[in-house]
């Protein structure tokens, strides 16, 4: 049985004094939850005021993104000790905004996982195709070429430790979410490739996150679903009660 897990992908949202309030709101709504695990992901310059906040609470703290360097003449970026110092538990990485702004590809996805999981920090990987892909019936190659070249060369064990998010680039913060049924069989094409590349334990261990305009109104519809594990939430992880709304209806 794999517990679910629901993130707040806040992306480019909240100066610290914003985040603080937001938190402790979110402490308030959510202290009774149980049965899930509950991850916040705020902006760089939030995490130590975030993760001051939640002492003592049982939401953990991710970051966006980090770089694969631990250290060194790297302006600008933030590397996985770094985060790991600061009490950060999970990080974000490849989420399609990075990929479309940031050009990130399949190998610099790969490099940082490797930065995150040799300093103990549990990975979300994002997957997902765009509109054009999926209307020329290319979902399922995206899908095998974003797992193929970002998981690449991760043992069983290190593939265990790994979340994985299926966000469809169409549905991020267009409020149009891919129908329960349409996640599905992309989870399940991934839960198969899975087993294929590593073996059915590895398969049936992994949690799989589905990501793109969740809402309190379709998160229960989405987490029936077989495989779908959880979810990473962008928009509706702005406020407390669209939050805390998600996570209570994840608890399976
Ligand atoms: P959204 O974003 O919930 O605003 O669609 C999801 C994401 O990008 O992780």
């Amino acid at each position: 049985m794999r517990k679910p897990i629901i993130a707040g992908n806040w992306k480019l949202n909240k100066t610290p004094h914003e985040a603080i309030l937001l938190t402790d709101e979110l402490k308030r709504e959510l202290v009774d939850v149980e049965g899930v695990d509950i991850v916040l992901c705020p902006p760089f310059i939030d995490l130590a005021d975030v993760k001051e906040a939640l002492i003592d609470h049982n939401i953990a703290l991710g970051a966006q993104n980090l770089f694969w360097e631990d250290a060194g003449a790297f302006t600008g970026e933030i590397s996985a000790p770094m985060l790991k110092d600061l009490g950060v538990a999970y990080v974000i990485i490849g989420h399609s905004e990075r990929r479309q702004y940031f050009h990130e590809t399949n190998e610099t996805v790969s490099k940082r996982l490797r930065a995150a999981l040799k300093h103990g920090l549990n990975p979300i990987v994002c997957v997902g195709e765009n509109l054009a892909q999926r209307e020329a019936n290319q979902t399922f190659d995206i899908i095998k070429d974003h797992c193929e070249g970002s998981l690449k060369g991760l043992s069983a064990e290190e593939m265990k430790k790994v979340v994985l998010a299926y966000e469809p680039v169409w549905a991020i913060g267009t409020g149009k979410t891919a129908t329960p049924a349409q996640a599905q069989e992309v989870h399940a094409f991934i839960r198969q490739w899975l087993a294929r590349t590593f073996d059915e334990g590895t398969a049936g261990h992994v949690r799989i996150q589905y990501g793109g305009s969740v809402t309190p109104d379709n998160i229960a519809a989405l987490m029936a679903q077989p495989d779908i594990d959880g979810a990473l939430v962008g928009g509706a992880s702005l406020k407390a009660p669209s939050f805390a709304a998600i996570v209570k209806g994840a608890q399976k």
